[in-house]
């Protein structure tokens, strides 16, 4: 299988590291960069244009780049049959983007796969989804640093805090759109489950964690769950959790395997 990459970073290394020890499953033709990449990842090429992009001819593309990628390159994409992952899942919480997505997706037969990112339960939640869920909440807390440079650090003295702080509750969608490099798993959670306006989300600046911590509650016809997940950072971003570029990994591996999980 031919992987094309829209990003050069953490997530890339790390799925490209993938790929290579699975040379006979899948193959990483290249990647789409910004200016700043100057390095690629891997032994492929990094590209700056979208037409040099088109050129590598995937067959699934991974984007692992951004909000701005999403909204640059999902609609093409489609338009042009090319399957994708978009780990980048926040930027769905754009209504016209998505409904454009929609739109593009009901004129061909290409598909946007979601991983489940750093969100644990992804999958019970989209089954209980099918029953019907009542109650949707997400509590995700990072270290006071993790929040530098989010409309939080106006609102806070981030180095003071010295004890668990709220600093964003509402909705999925509110969150998404405030926080966009914090709360991709927001957006999952509310994709996969009771959308955008009923999943209630709170962000939290913890000054004990080490790590960021995500807490998904659900309740429905199935029953209800609680799950939560100590996500390590990714050893080469430590704003990415680890688990995310495995979730992407997991998709790969249902691409080209005969059992799916
Ligand atoms: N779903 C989740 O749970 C989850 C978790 C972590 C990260 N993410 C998403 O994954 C993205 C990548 O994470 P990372 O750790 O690899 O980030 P990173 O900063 O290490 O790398 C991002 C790369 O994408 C490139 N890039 C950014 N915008 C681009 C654009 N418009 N076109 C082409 N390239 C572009 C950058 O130059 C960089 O090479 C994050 O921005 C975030 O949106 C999602």
């Amino acid at each position: 299988m031919k992987v094309a990459l829209i990003g050069n970073g953490s997530i890339a290394k790390i799925v490209t590291q993938f790929c290579a020890e699975q040379r006979d499953r899948y193959n990483v033709v290249g990647a789409l960069g910004l200016s700043k990449d100057k390095a690629s990842v891997g032994p492929h090429a990094v590209v700056y244009t979208f037409e040099e992009f088109l050129a590598f001819a995937p067959d699934l593309v991974v984007e692992c780049a951004g909000h701005s990628a999403v909204a640059a390159y999902a609609v093409p994409l489609i338009e042009r049959g090319i399957d994708q992952i978009i780990v980048s899942t926040g930027s769905l919480a754009d209504v016209d983007l998505f409904n454009a997505i929609q739109a593009a997706m009901r004129k061909t037969q290409a598909k946007v796969k979601l991983p489940a990112g750093a969100l644990p339960g992804i999958d019970a939640l989209s089954s209980a989804k099918l029953a019907g869920l009542t109650r949707v909440t997400l509590r995700s807390a990072k270290p006071p640093e993790a929040w530098k440079g989010t409309p939080a650090e106006g609102l806070h003295n981030l180095q003071a805090i010295r004890a668990p702080l709220v600093i964003f509750s509402g909705s999925a969608r509110e969150a998404a759109m405030m926080y966009p490099k914090n709360a991709n798993v927001a957006a999952t959670a509310a994709l996969a489950g009771i959308g955008f306006q009923g999943t209630k989300v709170e962000l939290i600046a913890d000054p004990r964690l080490a790590c960021n911590t995500h807490h998904i509650e659900a309740a429905g016809k199935f029953g209800s769950m609680a799950l939560t997940i100590n996500a390590n950072p990714s050893p080469y971003n430590p704003k990415t959790s680890h688990i995310a570029a495995l979730s992407i990994m997991r998709l790969l591996e249902n691409e080209t395997s005969g059992i799916i999980i």
